[in-house]
């Protein structure tokens, strides 16, 4: 009886291991470079998350620049004075620069917060050098 408690446990543990591992599989492969990334399910959440807050009309971030992140067509309008992004080409993105801190204090992005992660950066980056599709 008491041995097959323990063999029951260690089945258990054996279990946990495996699920934990098929929790962290998924993000690793989202951090893969040579992974398509989507717009509409790996970036448009990003900027959901970390950027709408002040760039929906009537944020501080829109009414400062009249970038308007709640769509694809706001984010690849830019802002008032022009694009943030050049499909294809993430190094000369003024977006990249601002989101890798490249830029000057106060147009780090997202403003005042935490630097995105590296992953993030990187699903976002590989976005724009897939060629920054609606997708
Ligand atoms: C707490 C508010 C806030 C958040 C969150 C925020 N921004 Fe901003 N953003 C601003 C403000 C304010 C400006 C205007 C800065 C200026 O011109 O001095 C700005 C300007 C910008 C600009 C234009 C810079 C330029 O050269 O004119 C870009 C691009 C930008 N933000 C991208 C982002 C992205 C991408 C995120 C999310 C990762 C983000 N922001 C999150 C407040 C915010």
């Amino acid at each position: 009886m008491r041995k097959q408690h323990v063999a029951l446990a260690a089945a258990a543990l054996v279990g946990l291991t495996a699920i934990s591992a098929n929790v962290t599989m998924p993000s690793r492969l989202a951090c893969a470079a040579e992974a398509v990334i989507s717009y509409a399910e790996d970036v448009a959440p990003i900027f959901r998350g970390r950027c709408v807050s002040c760039h929906a009309p009537g944020g501080q971030g829109y009414e400062a620049s009249g970038l308007d992140l709640t769509s694809y067509a706001g984010l690849m309008k830019g802002t008032r004075y022009g694009p943030m992004i050049v499909p294809g080409d993430p190094e000369v993105s003024n977006l990249m620069r601002l989101l890798d801190w490249r830029a000057s204090a106060e147009l780090r992005m997202p403003h005042g917060k935490k630097k995105l992660s590296v992953c993030d950066r990187d699903a976002i980056r590989a976005w724009i050098r897939q060629g920054a599709k609606d997708n």
